[in-house]
């Protein structure tokens, strides 16, 4: 983040009040918020077993709330008990009047592509899928890698998944070959489902070609499962590759399938994510705790109802989607709208045309969408009437006060609960937020941490910061939807959470707490690149950079961005005597596409001859972060190497902008 955009958050003394009209028929009332923070502060583990209890359908009660073995930094949800997602999700709505309600609706890119399913509908499809899983030979336990776009599909697969208990490891339809590759390495699965291509803004972009490079060299991979999406011609690998249509109509697929009986802290899935080093971790998260956190706050901070039609944007393939597009939703029995395209194709009205024609009561979306519909004018929000709208939510990364006002006046019409709403992929679920209709809102923070979840904000040394000071932001006591551990990699589990401030789980992030206990989040304080709220590691970037043939150093370093919230903004050196033009860069560019993603494209390269290193060789990022925004002063450059370096990558900068 840039210095300015922490200023801004600084000064921010703007509140809002909740509407007060919806206070009475909200799912927690102040009273009740009072009420229960008492509880979790004199007991948390009472706390989260009357929640979980409450919540969520348990064949087996748990005997304990908590198992901990803080030496090992293990912490066991509701251990004893035993439970499965998907029927938490499906068959117990089939009994209690929700059967033919809509379960999920699903808008293709294409206007008029809907699907809608009731919660029967969904079951059966379901079943027969989880079914066709078993067919194959999937069985508790055993991994299936999902790489398909947003279409039904998806939610089918990992609901059949958790129904068998197989773990899924669902990985982001943008993601390149190569990505993909090491993810499904990682995971080991059994399993492939993936589709012919993707729709996106106008366009089909294949994914066949992306999964026959990455099984390559996948020994873990027995069959492929594709879903037709695009229609496109595709190598279809004879004894590898089936059709979903076919398997799913296949005359020995039963309509019934019986949940698997998983405990509580079974795997559920393994969702990778990077890091600030090295390789994606795969953040593996076990049933009962990763379910009650989804439960309990979609209940709780998006006040959802039986009802509402609830509408998250975020793509399935990051942790958002995971958590508020399928299972808190579903688990609520409410409806999630699935919606296949972007927001502003064909035109930018696309989101606002959805609220108004499904009626969609929950909008919760990012700072980056926000701030691409913003840029585009508000005559488009002006067309529709949006009145079912009745909370928002924003996710992903800091949002700017101006972008939070704009989205409240011309979205919220000056009065709806906007909430900026903090988590992680490690933590599962939302753990700070405003509630809805509790207390006020500040643009720009994320208020205070949910009841249950205990915060703190200390320096480098751990001591506790003062009110206002900006710090690393620790959760200090344990909370159900915790992420397990690492797949495959339990030292880099505790090495990376636990290890700086023992006791804690460190989160990564620079944050600061006022003095009315709002929390206001000032980014990653990692080498994490935060663009258009997907995480990237600075380390990914710079070794697929290096990978390439022409390049023999690289430094990447995230620079603030209108749009993106980040851009990436990279430093090569290239082999003597390569030239040093547009021709290069966008060679490079089409390289990092391949290599990791689209996303991950630098916003700029700048060639240098030299990067400004410590006597010990450590790239100083400080400096590369200031120089690629204009910046002139560096503070203490006295640890540097070989300062003349500093003057030619000023030089280089003003070239390129
Ligand atoms: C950032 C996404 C500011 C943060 C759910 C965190 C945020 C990372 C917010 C996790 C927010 C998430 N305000 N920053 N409301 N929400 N972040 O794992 O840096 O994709 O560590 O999970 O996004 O990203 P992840």
């Amino acid at each position: 983040m840039s210095e300015n955009s922490i200023e801004t958050l600084m000064n921010e003394e703007r509140t809002f009040d909740p509407p007060e009209e919806m206070l009475e028929n909200s799912n927690i009332t102040a009273q009740q918020y009072e009420e229960a923070c008492r509880i979790a502060d004199e007991d948390p583990e009472k706390f989260w077993a009357e929640r979980a209890r409450e919540l969520l359908l348990w064949k087996r009660d748990f005997k304990t709330a908590l198992e901990s073995d803080p030496e090992k930094n293990e912490y066991k949800w509701f251990a004893g008990g035993r439970l499965n997602a998907s029927e938490n999700c499906l068959d117990r709505h089939l009994e209690n009047g929700k059967r033919n309600k809509a379960a999920l609706i699903w808008q293709g890119e294409p206007e008029d592509e809907v699907r809608v399913f009731t919660y029967h509908m969904l079951h059966r499809k379901v079943c027969r899928f989880a079914n066709v899983l078993k067919k194959m030979g999937v069985s508790k336990g055993d991994r299936v890698a999902i790489y398909l776009p947003m279409v039904p599909e998806l939610v089918i697969s990992m609901l059949a998944c958790a129904r068998i208990g197989a773990v899924h490891s669902v990985i982001f339809a943008g993601f390149s070959a190569v990505s993909l590759q090491s993810r499904i390495i990682d995971c080991d699965a059994k399993i492939l489902i993936a589709a012919d291509g993707v729709l996106r803004g106008g366009k089909t972009i294949p994914l066949k070609r992306n999964v026959d490079e990455a099984l390559f060299e996948c020994p873990s991979v027995e069959q492929v499962i594709m879903v037709k999406r695009t229609g496109d011609e595709i190598d279809f690998i004879e004894g590898r590759d089936t059709w979903w249509q076919d398997e799913m109509a296949a005359p020995d697929i039963e309509d019934y399938c019986k949940p698997e009986s998983m405990r509580s802290t079974d795997p559920m899935f393994i969702l990778h994510t990077s890091g600030s080093t090295g390789k994606p971790k795969g953040i593996v998260h076990s049933t009962g705790g990763y379910m009650t956190i989804t439960a309990h706050t979609s209940q709780w901070v998006f006040d959802l109802k039986d009802d509402d039609v609830h509408w998250c944007t975020a793509d399935i393939g990051w942790i958002t989607g995971h958590s508020y597009t399928v299972y808190g939703p579903l688990a609520l029995g409410a409806t999630t709208l699935l919606f296949e395209g972007v927001p502003t194709y064909p035109r930018p009205d696309r989101y606002w045309e959805i609220i108004n024609r499904y009626g969609v009561n929950i909008f919760y979306t990012t700072p980056t969408a926000i701030r691409s519909l913003r840029r585009e004018g508000s005559q488009w929000t002006e067309k529709y009437d949006l009145s079912t709208l009745r909370i928002l939510g924003s996710v992903g990364e800091p949002i700017n006060p101006e972008v939070w006002i704009w989205f409240h006046e011309h979205i919220g019409k000056g009065k709806l609960p906007l909430l900026d709403t903090w988590w992680q992929t490690e933590t599962g679920g939302i753990l700070i937020s405003p509630l809805p209709y509790v207390g006020k809102l500040k643009p720009g923070s994320t208020g205070h941490a949910l009841p249950g979840i205990k915060t703190a904000i200390v320096r480098s040394d751990g001591s506790e910061a003062s009110a206002n000071e900006g710090g690393h932001l620790l959760i200090t006591e344990p909370w159900p939807g915790m992420l397990c551990t690492i797949h495959n990699d339990d030292a880099r589990y505790r090495r990376t959470y636990f290890e700086r401030f023992p006791g804690s789980y460190e989160t990564g992030d620079g944050a600061r707490i006022d003095e009315d206990g709002f929390h206001w989040i000032m980014g990653r304080l990692d080498d994490v690149i935060n663009v258009s709220g997907h995480r990237l590691g600075t380390t990914e970037i710079e070794s697929a950079l290096i990978a390439h043939p022409d390049v023999t150093e690289a430094a990447v370093v995230g620079i603030p961005h209108d749009v993106k919230g980040q851009s990436v903004y990279a430093y090569v050196t290239l082999r003597s005597g390569l030239d040093q033009d547009d021709e290069t860069r966008t060679a490079l560019c089409n390289w990092i596409s391949e290599k990791i993603s689209p996303i991950a494209v630098p916003e700029a390269i700048q060639f240098s001859e030299g990067l400004p290193k410590t006597r010990s060789g450590k790239i100083m990022r400080r400096i590369l972060r200031s120089i690629a925004v204009g910046g002139t002063e560096f503070g203490d450059t006295s640890t540097l190497s070989d300062a003349s370096v500093i003057n030619d990558l000023i030089e280089g900068q003003k070239v390129l902008f």
